[in-house]
């Protein structure tokens, strides 16, 4: 089975979450691309949605999907989005897709967070993927300067450009043994937009793809 299957399966079992007459939270990237495939299926039950990036509002949009903007919605009940790793608390790292700030804006708004990975994504401790970081662009170097006191080394992502007209350090060689206490160092630097550690708001309901199936698991 390669990665991608693995992803597809995860994506289409999280259409068990999605509820009749509802706007469903979702997120970036290529598991989530294979949720909005299965949505399709579901277009006619739904209300619409509330998308986390310019790409993934794209792809609602071209298969008939209306998207809400989220200051148009009070609450939404899931929310449906991919991890770059995330471990046994259901903590994750966050914004390989450079989509980190409306993913966690989008996560907030909802109630039950559903993660949708493939087995390698799942870790003990996270932090070998390396960490995202948006920042606005004239703090960069005072950023990046304080997150090497905090243990890392800093990477600015060349020629990316976030949704927010921000940039992006990608934070390598730091194993996040508290991942709470460190989201909560890292957001409190001046100039950082968000930090791609999502802790505080954590995933409620983890589907793992693998060869042996969809494994599900509940907080
Ligand atoms: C997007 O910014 C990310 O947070 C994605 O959710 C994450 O990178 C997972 O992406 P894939 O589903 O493409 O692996």
């Amino acid at each position: 089975m390669t990665q991608d299957e693995m992803k597809k399966a995860a994506g289409w079992a999280a259409l068990e979450y999605v509820k009749k007459g509802s706007i469903v939270g979702v997120g970036t990237g290529s598991t989530v691309n294979h949720f909005i495939d299965a949505l399709a299926t579901r277009k006619e039950e739904i209300k619409g949605a509330v998308s986390s990036s310019v790409a993934s509002t794209e792809r609602l949009e071209q298969i008939g999907i209306p998207v809400f903007d989220a200051n148009e919605v009070s609450s939404l009940d899931v929310y449906v989005d991919g991890a770059d790793e995330i471990n046994g608390d259901f903590d994750m790292i966050k914004g390989g897709g450079a989509a980190l700030t409306r993913e966690k804006i989008v996560a907030a708004i909802a109630k039950q967070f559903i993660c949708i990975v493939d087995d390698t994504k799942q870790v003990d401790v996270l932090g070998k993927f390396p960490l995202p970081v948006e920042v606005i662009p004239m703090a960069r170097s005072f950023i990046g300067r304080e997150l090497v006191k905090l243990g890392g080394d800093p990477e600015y992502r060349e020629g990316c450009i976030t949704d927010n007209g921000n940039m992006i350090l990608d934070v390598h060689n730091m194993a996040i043994t508290d991942p709470k206490a460190m989201e909560d160092k890292i957001n409190a630097l001046p100039g950082v937009v968000t930090v791609g550690l999502f802790a505080h708001r954590g995933a409620d309901v983890l589907l793992v793809g693998s060869p042996e199936g969809v494994k599900k698991f509940e907080k």
